[in-house]
């Protein structure tokens, strides 16, 4: 071993060590930290996707982490750490369990385009603030109308939720009608249309008689009969009607309103027509089942959320309307600190929002990604979901309530409105307990009518 000389081990190479996560991204280079941080932000989000099923879909307990800001900053596994503690009590959409119709998992592109979104940070108040994103929001809104029957001219605005679409509704149709002075003036809807209406007219400043819900008939839907004798009794008394909302897809079981016979009502009284579309206008995407939604196009506006079924991430609502100029003329108050609108006017000047983000991005992704296909399938799984329940529950002691779309409502066939109230809490209780599993759904709402006790 003569001439071999032991020489010291190389110390391993240690990585560099990273620099702190900076507040603001770098704007002449990648920053490392940053980088490592949406991986790792990115992988932590990936990891609790993949973990869904192990996890109930509403946890029992949430542990929140500290809530105020300490005196210094936290480094990148605080806040990693602290954001999985969040995610730990986060309601649960993808748990294969998970029932809510209105909240279901993400569609993956739309998540990355959100955080694309937030890292733009641009403004759909003005176009210098968001120069292709308010082109693209035009263009999409643009799309959409006209794929949903409101003809060559059609445009719309997004905002975030379906309740705001619903209230810019009913603004413009009361600045159309010149209603804005009128205190007695009314809106019609059935009785089974969502509470935002009710609202709207609210904050619109009218007082609580404003909302004339309408009878439905058996299968949720708004009684033609029941509007033609209102609007008649609004034209012989001189009460002024602002608008008609026929809902295509009631909240609770799925009822399309009878487009067709409510449109010539309203134009026989020279009454705007909106629709909320809400839950229902994205089947008319879907060659197989539009028949499920149809005469759209009849509508002076329409609200339509990508953001229920399609899965688009929260917030993705757009208000859309036959002729998208009445947008401007009655949000646009001018916006004399910003260069001129490229085209008619400023997002901020087409509904109630000034400063919001391009929610756009997300939903114009998302239906790139899932294409027309995609779309006809997600709409497609939803029925035969429903079809799988019905069969279900058929045998049990139920009334079923579902009108033509994916939702079905159920209650027991024979209780009192107080027993029904404990069946429903009791039935969720142990659909909790047993992971809202689909295989022992009917058994254990069977169970619950059981438990109930007789009147
Ligand atoms: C028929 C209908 N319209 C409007 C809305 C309001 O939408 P958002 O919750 O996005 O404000 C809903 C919400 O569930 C709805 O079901």
């Amino acid at each position: 071993m003569e001439g071999l000389v032991a020489l010291p081990l190389a110390p391993a190479p240690q990585p560099e060590p990273l620099a702190a996560l900076a507040a603001f991204p770098d704007p002449a280079s990648v920053d490392p930290a940053l980088a490592l941080f949406l991986r790792r932000a990115s992988e932590q989000l990936c990891h609790w996707w993949a973990t869904a099923a192990d996890r109930s879909p509403l946890p029992s307990l949430s542990v929140l982490p500290e809530v105020a800001p300490q005196a210094g900053g936290l480094a990148l596994d605080a806040l990693l750490a602290d954001l999985q503690l969040v995610m730990e009590g986060a309601y649960n959409p993808c748990h294969p369990g998970a029932l809510a119709h209105l909240d279901p998992p993400p569609l993956t592109a739309s998540v990355a385009a959100d955080l694309i979104c937030a890292g733009l940070n641009n403004n759909l108040l003005a176009e210098e603030l968001s120069p292709s994103l308010s082109r693209l929001e035009r263009s999409l809104c643009g799309w959409m109308a006209r794929a949903l029957g409101l003809g060559a001219q059609a445009g719309g605005v997004a905002a975030s939720g379906g309740s705001l679409s619903n209230l810019m509704a009913l603004v413009v149709a009361r600045q159309q009608a010149g209603l804005q002075g009128r205190t007695d003036a009314v809106v019609f809807c059935s009785a089974d249309a969502h509470v935002s209406i009710g609202k709207a007219l609210a904050v619109m400043g009218l007082p609580p008689q404003a909302l004339q819900p309408l009878p439905v008939d058996g299968a949720g839907r708004l009684q033609p009969q029941a509007l033609a004798d209102g609007l008649a009794r609004c034209e012989r008394s001189g009460v002024p009607v602002i608008a008609v909302v026929a809902t295509a897809g009631t909240t609770v079981r799925g009822a399309v309103d009878p487009i067709a016979a409510i449109a010539p009502l309203c134009s026989r009284h020279g009454v705007w027509l909106h629709v909320d579309g809400a839950i229902g206008a994205v089947f008319a995407l879907s060659p197989a089942h539009a028949a499920r939604v149809p005469d759209l196009g009849l509508a002076d506006s329409l609200t339509v959320n990508p953001q229920k079924l399609l899965g688009i991430t929260k917030t993705s609502s757009l208000l859309l309307l036959r002729q998208p100029q009445h947008l401007a003329s009655s949000f646009a108050t001018g916006l004399p600190y910003m260069e001129p609108s490229w085209a008619e006017a400023h997002g901020g000047e087409c509904g109630l929002q000034g400063t919001r983000p391009a929610e756009v991005l997300k939903l114009w992704l998302g239906l790139r990604q899932l294409g027309l296909e995609g779309i006809a399938a997600v709409v497609e799984g939803a029925v035969a979901r429903r079809r799988q329940l019905q069969a279900l529950l058929e045998p049990c002691d139920l009334a079923l309530r579902g009108g033509s779309l994916h939702l079905l409502a159920f209650t027991p066939a024979t209780a009192t409105p107080l027993q029904a109230e404990l069946w429903s809490s009791l039935a969720r209780q142990r659909l909790l307990e047993r992971q809202l599993n689909l295989h022992t759904l009917a058994a254990v709402v069977a169970d619950s009518l059981n438990e109930l006790p007789h009147a």
